[in-house]
């Protein structure tokens, strides 16, 4: 019987003791700051461009986005890269063609729209690219793609 009582109080303590460790990681996660949640969000959505470029760019944009000379243009420091998001997310899902100039070279080639990929796949590569190849802007998010997917036409998308 003193046996049992013993067991019960070694129990009860373990019982006590983790359920403290619980409430304290629990504390821990709420005082999470918002940056680092932020960051959290970037890291996946690098993780996942990383394979969308791999898988959808990189053929003609090569491996380190430096594109083909004359026939596909760079994505390192350009002003389509690092310029305004809504042009950006609309060359991924619409393609682009006709005469641009990149980076003092001029193209007339064409790229085919990417719409069938899933916004966050957008937000991801193109993260993936803002932050990749010597390049060092913002990254995309995932609502930034919803809405300008919402203003695309069937046309072209
Ligand atoms: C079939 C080849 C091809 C594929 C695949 C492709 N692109 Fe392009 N991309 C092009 C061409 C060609 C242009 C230039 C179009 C023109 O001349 O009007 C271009 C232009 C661009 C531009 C604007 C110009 C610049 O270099 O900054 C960006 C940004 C871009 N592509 C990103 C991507 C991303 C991200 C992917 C993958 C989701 C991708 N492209 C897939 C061929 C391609």
């Amino acid at each position: 019987m003193k046996n049992l009582v013993f067991l019960l109080t070694i129990g009860w303590l373990f019982y006590a003791c983790s359920g403290g460790t619980q409430t304290e990681q629990a504390s821990e996660a709420t005082a999470e700051s918002a940056p680092e949640k932020m960051s959290e969000e970037v890291t996946q959505l690098m993780a996942t461009g990383n394979k969308v470029y791999g898988q959808y760019c990189i053929a003609c944009h090569q491996t380190n986005g430096q594109g083909v000379p004359g026939a596909f243009p760079t994505l390192v420091q350009t002003e389509w890269v690092n310029g305004d998001d809504t042009r950006l997310i609309s060359v991924v899902l619409n393609g682009l063609q006709g005469e641009i100039t990149v980076n003092g070279e001029t193209y007339n080639g064409v790229m085919t729209p990417h719409a069938f990929l899933t916004d966050e796949e957008v937000a991801g590569v193109l993260t993936y690219v803002r932050q990749s190849f010597g390049n060092d802007s913002e990254p995309i998010s995932i609502e930034q793609v919803a809405e300008v997917r919402a203003t695309v036409t069937e046309e072209g998308a």
